[in-house]
């Protein structure tokens, strides 16, 4: 049993408002309990200078129950070669999880009209509203920053009981790209310089700023000024051709498994099996200590159980006493103890936020209601004279 813990996405930040199909490539399988698969966004077109701007909706995201471990994305050509930096900068992309009314989606899908049908389901942070509403996102900086989390934790996706009634859980993204071949001025063009662009006349008589006013004529550069469709300047006469790209996105995850502790369970039927029974769990140690005492609780048929650090290094094991009388304390065949771990202070030290694996063995019989309990006491501190191992 893998026990995954729930993150949530806080986002802190200054920027960016949200606007408004896909084919999946390659699934890989791994021996390891985490999957991944590489997909490849819808397409856009790119010409020399030309910004685009994109909600892609209903993108392909892995189903079901889900932790995800890792989302990574970059831009990608026809051929599925990386497309650098400098060619075709990525300003941003952002991945908003929505649910959307099933019996409006049809109508969405044709219509690419969000106002009804749609809830987007944001993060938490600050910036509330409509302001960064993404749960993965990042820009030029995305193939060398990694997204992965650390075990045992992920993002929790796709719980089936917390799904409104008639609706499903989808994702998009909201992408801006800047093609900056043949641009006067690359960077002043990934900045959204405003006088480097080919704004119409009226630009700063109709455009409104983030406030619902309009946009000052003093604005500069950002992301007012970089709107699709419009166009950096280009050096004379360059000559470019438009290209097809997209996202290539690479999602890991894990199936969910319930953060319910296992309080017993049932060893199967199983006829010819001479190799023990073993259950393996673990435990995340969000405050570790100094080891002082260790013991299971388990029931009868139990061989041994054994508490690891996340090195491997054994901990406490605790073994079995069966009786082989009739008084109390000593009855035949029953479980009547199991051994207790006093290491010497000081000697075994549990890390804060150290994964421990609790390893249950029993006979392989069919049994039910086993048990396999570890009972630890950890002190925070010991005598001085204990602690120079
Ligand atoms: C598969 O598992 C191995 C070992 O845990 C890991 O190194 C590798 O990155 C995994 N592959 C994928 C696709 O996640
Ligand atoms: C979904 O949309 C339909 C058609 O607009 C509407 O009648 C229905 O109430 C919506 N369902 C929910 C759960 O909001
Ligand atoms: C924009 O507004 C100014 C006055 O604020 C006006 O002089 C100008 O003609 C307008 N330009 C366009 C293209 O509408
Ligand atoms: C890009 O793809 C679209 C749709 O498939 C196609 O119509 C267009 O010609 C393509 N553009 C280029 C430059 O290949
Ligand atoms: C626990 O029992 C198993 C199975 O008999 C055995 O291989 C293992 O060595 C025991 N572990 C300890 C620490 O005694």
């Amino acid at each position: 049993m893998k026990n995954l813990y729930k993150v949530t996405i806080m986002l802190s930040s200054m920027m960016m408002f949200l606007f408004g199909t896909t084919h999946s490539i390659v699934v890989e399988s791994n021996e390891s309990y985490i999957k991944s698969a590489t997909f490849l966004s819808e397409k856009f077109e790119v010409g020399p200078g030309k910004i685009v701007v994109k909600t892609l909706l209903d993108i392909d995201f892995p189903k079901g129950h889900i932790g995800v471990k890792s989302f990574d994305v970059e831009v990608v050509d026809e051929d599925g070669k990386s497309v650098p930096l400098y060619e075709t900068y990525l300003h941003h992309w952002f991945a908003v999880k929505y649910i959307e009314n099933i019996t409006m989606s049809h109508y969405i899908k044709k219509s690419h009209d969000l106002r009804n049908g749609i809830e987007f389901e944001r993060n938490d942070g600050m910036c509330q509203g409509f302001l960064l509403p993404h749960y993965w996102g990042l820009g030029g900086e995305s193939r060398g920053t990694s997204s992965n989390l650390p075990d045992p934790f992920a993002v929790e996706l796709g719980n089936p009981t917390k799904l409104k009634d008639g609706f499903k859980e989808k994702w998009l993204f909201s992408i801006m790209v800047i093609d900056t071949r043949g641009t006067h001025d690359r960077k002043g063009c990934t900045e959204c310089r405003c006088k480097l662009l080919n704004l119409p006349n009226n630009f700063y008589n109709v455009t409104m700023g983030i406030n619902g006013q309009l946009l000052p004529r003093n604005y500069k550069g950002g992301l007012f000024c970089c709107q699709d469709k419009l166009q950096c300047k280009l050096r004379n006469d360059f000559q470019g051709p438009t290209r097809n790209l997209s996202l290539r996105y690479k999602i890991r995850w894990v199936d969910w498994m319930n953060t319910r502790c296992l309080l017993e369970y049932t060893i199967p039927r199983n006829h010819d099996s001479v190799s023990p029974h073993v259950k393996k769990a673990n435990i995340p140690m969000t405050k570790g200590g100094y080891l002082i005492y260790g013991t299971a609780h388990m029931h009868t048929g139990v061989v041994n159980s054994t508490l690891y650090g996340q090195d491997g290094r054994v901990l406490c094991t605790s073994n079995p006493k069966y009786g082989t009388g009739k008084e109390a304390g000593n009855e035949n065949g029953y479980l009547v103890g199991m051994s207790v771990c006093y290491p010497k202070p000081g000697s075994i030290k549990i890390k804060d936020g150290e994964i421990l694996t609790l390893e249950s063995i029993y006979e392989n019989k069919f049994r039910t209601g086993a048990m396999g309990h570890f009972y630890i006491y950890l002190a925070d501190q010991i005598p001085n004279k204990d602690l120079n191992i």
